[in-house]
């Protein structure tokens, strides 16, 4: 049996956009019965191991998402290697991925935003902002995720 689609989720510090993108996107995966291994990490290592933002967490599980089980770590050489999509929230994400990335890995990198259509183009870093921002991320992440699903389901 082939195994599923894999998607890495990638942003700057793994405890607040990628961690929200991998439990929002387990859920409307799982909802939908699409078969995905799902996985979350951070281009910086300022917080490894630890479990996402609380504020995060907080907007998540007031949507209904689930954050167990998470916990932060950095982007490593074998995941260019190990998954099928690797999906940035932001430019920068990209920039560096795009460095790092061997050529023939390049074609799986995409900056989540593209699945969605939206007046955005990146999904905000919020993390020395308010709630709002954690808001905002989640709403830009519902919509990229839907955007993906569906292309995983052509
Ligand atoms: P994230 O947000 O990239 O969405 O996880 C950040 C988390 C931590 C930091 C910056 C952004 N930081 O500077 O520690």
């Amino acid at each position: 049996m082939p195994s599923p689609v894999s998607v890495l989720f990638v942003c700057l510090g793994n405890i607040c956009r990628s961690p929200t993108a991998e439990a929002v996107f387990r859920h409307k995966a799982k909802a939908l019965g699409v078969e995905v291994h799902i996985d979350s990490a951070g281009t910086h290592g300022y917080h490894i191991g630890k479990a996402p933002d609380k504020r995060s967490q907080d907007a998540g599980t007031s949507r209904g998402y689930d954050f167990s089980g998470l916990a932060c770590r950095r982007v490593d050489d074998s995941d260019y290697e190990k998954f099928d999509y690797i999906v940035c929230m932001d430019h920068e994400n990209m920039q560096n991925l795009k460095e790092r990335c061997p050529p023939e890995h390049q074609h799986k990198l995409h900056l989540f935003l593209n699945f969605a259509d939206s007046e955005f183009d990146e999904v905000p870093d919020p993390y020395y902002g308010g709630k709002r921002g954690f808001d905002l991320v989640l709403d830009l992440i519902e919509q990229s995720s839907d955007g993906l699903l569906a292309k995983l389901r052509e």
